[in-house]
């Protein structure tokens, strides 16, 4: 009998593979079930049940485990061959996980008010992706990221990198629109974002902006606040993806634009941020048009 692991579980699991994944171990070898195989939750010890929504959040603890050597099969699709790998068209690799994403009801959101699915928009070769939390009523309504009041302030930060909507991919961390706009839960994140970590390893852009607190927290696998996170870059590989001709990109956290639109004093920052994005692109501001 499958044995069900808790989610807490299950992302700590998650978690521990995409370590050894970055160390560059990719197989994992499933053993017999041990007799006291619960011993696997207490061997388990990550220390990470700060609160959610709070900013100011000490970085996770990754403490050291055993590997784990009873789970559930499925725990192990986090490594398992994508089916768009071997695929050298983007275009057609982010078709394929398309596809696969199906009509999807893998979390809650699916039944809470979702009109469509907002899967990604944009240049599938992309050297600069931007990554935000979730569609809202406007994307909801229109099958595209950032269309509302959000996306044109977006539209204005990537215009005034001096490049166009068109050359970059945008895509959010969870693909339906939480309710009300509420922020998205771990688990509606977690059970979602391995879609966008695979249109990542296929677009294989230089640079990922996340944008916001929920982006940088779920791609980095990592709890701190914006003033911790932003100001640097961070080497990024997407967890689960097994990306042998790629070693991945930089990434780097600004604030979310939808924030920005409520405290227009932080732009100054948002634009440092963007700046130095622009210099690792070699990107120059265009000229300001004369009046
Ligand atoms: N906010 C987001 O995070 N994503 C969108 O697509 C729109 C608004």
């Amino acid at each position: 009998m499958p044995r069900t692991l808790d989610a807490e579980l299950r992302r700590a699991l998650a978690e521990r593979i995409r370590f050894y994944n970055e160390l560059g171990i990719y197989d994992f070898y499933r053993r017999g079930v041990p007799a006291g195989a619960d011993t696997v939750v207490a061997d388990l010890e990550v220390q990470d049940n700060q609160p959610e929504s709070g900013d100011e959040m000490s970085p996770r603890k990754a403490t050291a485990v055993a590997m784990p050597v009873a789970v559930e099969e499925n725990i192990f699709e986090v490594i398992a061959p994508k089916p768009e790998q071997g695929v050298s068209d983007p275009a057609k690799a982010l078709k394929i996980i398309r596809e696969d994403l199906g009509d999807c009801t893998r979390c809650v959101l699916h039944r809470q008010g979702r009109k469509q699915i907002v899967f990604g928009v944009g240049n599938p070769k992309a050297e600069l992706m931007f990554v935000g939390e979730g569609p809202g009523a406007d994307e909801d309504q229109q099958g595209e990221p950032f269309v509302g009041r959000a996306g044109q302030l977006l539209n204005n930060m990537i215009k005034a990198m001096g490049i166009t909507r068109e050359q970059v991919y945008i895509a959010n961390i969870v693909k339906c629109r939480p309710p009300g706009n509420r922020t998205p839960e771990r688990e509606e994140c977690d059970t979602c974002s391995p879609f966008l970590m695979r249109q990542i390893a296929v677009i294989k852009p230089r640079v990922v902006v996340a944008l916001g607190a929920v982006a940088a927290k779920t791609l980095l696998a990592m709890n701190a606040s914006m003033m911790q996170l932003r100001g640097r870059f961070y080497d990024f590989r997407p967890a689960g993806v097994r990306s042998p001709d790629w070693d991945g990109c930089k990434l780097a956290v600004t604030y979310h634009p939808a924030f920005l639109l409520r405290d227009p004093r932080q732009k100054g920052e948002a634009w440092k941020d963007l700046q130095m994005v622009m210099r690792e692109l070699g990107l120059k501001a265009p000229e300001k048009a004369t009046q």
